[in-house]
């Protein structure tokens, strides 16, 4: 497409501005509450919310308050739900068993939304970091995060979830061949209706610092993940990554995290057109909500601008934090 610009006068930008009516008609992107999905932290206990201290306004509830927060998304009008599990430090271990339990907190969480609210999408995360004494989305051998063992183990936690009800699987290990294995299993296992949505292109951040805290993984991660997860320093590399998970199964890819890089979310949409998600995480959620409380910034026309931005980068739906405060926002 080849832009066609009159000399001026006759091409006067600013008359397509002149009222919110003329903006309205010449907006070439919209955010919508059936854009987002929204990632909450589920805990053990009974009607318990409690705070995560570096992300405001975001926090671990019990299986209860999860099933109850899953009504209040849907009566919003959030299409879908994504969960992490908060595990005591004394639960986690070298062997992972926690991660395919098929009664861990995932997957009662999991039910317990099917049971009351059958109508939101269940996404889940699949890596071992939450169940692992060191940390690592892997299993650790001699210092190494080792592929293949961990590939197998991932494949069993896909299933466990598949059969608490999970809608969408989110692989957010960044195990190599993990897409195809998962999609065999869940194809042989009577799951053929389950969706992937791959954490293809997930990098090697530091945003992910306020998440570890809100799992409980900061303590327990030794070392970096820097041989699993992309160097930020690479775009090819997130392209070859995304066709080879859509060659291997997955329906949508995501670009993590989003901000930083909607230069890969507009190269991922434009060379395949699958349905592409960004991950708005919580390093950016925090920075927002640390400058907007300092009265930095104004909190809520940031939150909505950084949402926009994922759309005109060609992404179909963003993972939020913020997804309650914008579908409350888009309301009115
Ligand atoms: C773990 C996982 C991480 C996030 C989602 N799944 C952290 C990590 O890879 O260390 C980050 C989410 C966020 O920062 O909001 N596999």
């Amino acid at each position: 497409m080849k832009p066609v610009v009159a000399p001026f006068p006759a091409a006067r930008f600013r008359r397509a501005r002149k009222s919110a009516a003329m903006r309205a008609l010449v907006r070439e992107n919209a955010l919508s509450v059936s854009d987002l999905i929204w990632p909450i932290f589920v805990r053990d206990g009974d009607n318990i919310e409690e705070p995560v201290a570096s992300m405001p306004g975001v926090s671990r509830r019990s299986v209860d308050r999860i099933a109850q927060a899953a009504r209040e998304a849907a009566d919003l009008g959030i299409p879908a739900i994504c969960l992490f599990p908060y595990i005591d430090a004394s639960l986690k271990t070298a062997d992972c068993a926690g991660a395919w339990d098929p009664d861990n907190l995932v997957n009662r969480a999991i039910r317990a939304i099917k049971d009351t609210v059958p109508e939101i999408a269940v996404m889940t995360d699949v890596a071992l970091d939450p169940y692992n004494i060191n940390g690592h989305d892997g299993f650790v051998v001699d210092g190494e995060i080792i592929n293949d063992a961990t590939v197998d183990a991932l494949v069993k936690m896909t299933l466990a979830q598949a059969e608490a009800g999970a809608d969408i699987i989110g692989p957010s290990d960044m195990m190599d061949g993990r897409i195809k294995a998962m999609r065999t299993a869940l194809e042989s296992e009577g799951h053929q209706n389950v969706l992937i949505l791959s954490y293809a292109a997930k990098y090697a951040s530091a945003f992910y610092g306020p998440f570890r805290d809100a799992v409980g993984a900061t303590a327990a991660l030794s070392g970096d993940k820097n041989t699993y997860q992309m160097d930020p320093a690479n775009s090819n590399e997130a392209l070859r990554l995304i066709e080879r998970d859509l060659n291997e199964g997955a329906d949508m890819v995501m670009i993590k995290p989003g901000m930083p890089y909607l230069d890969i979310c507009r190269q991922v949409k434009d060379s395949f057109g699958a349905p592409t998600f960004a991950y708005q995480v919580s390093g950016e959620y925090a920075m927002i909500k640390a400058a907007a409380q300092n009265g930095w910034i104004d909190g809520e026309r940031v939150m909505l601008e950084s949402l926009m931005a994922f759309r005109r980068a060609g992404c179909d739906g963003v993972l939020t934090y913020f997804a309650m405060d914008v579908a409350r926002a888009i309301n009115g």
